[in-house]
């Protein structure tokens, strides 16, 4: 089916207490990987860019990887712009086909990142396409942007709610003690702070900072309002690793397709593990028929 907006997906995951998973693409391969894995568990998923990723390749080739397997498939797939500061990047991407886009101003002090999130907004409105925006810094490393445990500043649920109420997101990004990267220790996730947020936000949360959390907090932070989570650093070791791994157990094959399929099968696996623990499953039909009736 045609990609879709993130905004109906997010709120319909959100009023149903699941959140749907969010995957950095890397190529071809891992985006065929995440829609099939959707596919099997007959889930919505969320294929998302970093704006470096885009650099390497280009808008044209990524859009046409996501809608070839997208269009092919029965379940709902948005193409969703990550961590993004520059405009110009934003707005081909809601050009070039992209269903939702990210803007990133949360180093700037609270009316200059609102200034440049409500350009986003005329920019989303205009393609009509959804949109995140963050407020508070999320801690850790994320396209090559570190952010420090010292300048981390967790998100304040007043200030979260004058940023909503002025933005109208699909999905809102906020600094709740989770962190991009491998944790060093145990995270200490702010679960009252997510509550508080969501409550006075009424906004669909994107819980970043993914990779490493326990199966308790991704179900703790999804029943306080989190309706899409982000996986980026478990799939790139799983995509380095894998190979390793098949290199090692078979030295002398030289046949590529079996290793790139060693390597998209071990992908798979891992977007189906955290759609599964997301609550995906089985919730496309649900989804889709919300939309039909609102058509
Ligand atoms: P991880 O790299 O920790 O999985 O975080 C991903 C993320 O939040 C992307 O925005």
């Amino acid at each position: 089916m045609p990609l879709v907006n993130m905004k109906p997906l997010l709120r319909h995951a959100m009023d149903n207490g699941y959140a749907v998973a969010a995957f950095n693409l890397v190529d071809y391969g891992t985006t065929k990987a995440m829609v099939k894995a959707a596919e099997e568990l007959n889930a919505p998923v969320i294929c998302q860019t970093s704006a470096k990723t885009i650099q390497y390749f280009s808008h044209r080739e990524i859009v046409s990887w996501v809608r070839t397997v997208a269009e092919e498939s029965p379940v709902p797939v948005v193409l969703h712009l990550d961590h993004c500061k520059d405009l110009a990047m934003i707005e081909e991407c809601a050009r070039s086909g992209w269903t939702s886009i990210m803007i990133d101003a949360s180093e700037y002090p609270f009316e200059e990142n609102l200034a440049m999130s409500l350009r986003v907004r005329d920019i989303a409105d205009r393609y009509g396409v959804g949109m995140e925006a963050e407020l508070g810094q999320i801690m850790g490393v994320e396209d090559d942007m570190v952010v420090d445990e010292a300048d981390s500043v967790l998100t304040d649920p007043d200030d979260a709610r004058r940023f909503c109420d002025a933005l109208d997101l699909s999905a809102f990004a906020c600094a709740v003690g989770t962190a991009h990267g491998f944790y060093k220790g145990e995270p200490v996730v702010d679960f009252d702070r997510i509550e508080a947020i969501n409550r006075a936000t009424g906004t669909p949360m994107a819980l970043h900072g993914g990779t490493g959390l326990s199966d308790e907090t991704f179900a703790k932070a999804i029943a306080r309002g989190a309706a899409k989570v982000n996986i980026s650093t478990n799939l790139k070791h799983v995509f380095v690793e894998s190979v390793e791994d098949y290199r090692r157990k078979n030295p002398d094959d030289y046949e590529p397709l079996r290793v790139i399929d060693a390597q998209y099968q071990a992908c798979k696996a891992l977007f189906a593990g955290f759609i599964e623990k997301f609550g995906g499953r089985d919730t496309a039909p649900a989804f889709l028929a919300s939309l039909r009736e609102t058509a």
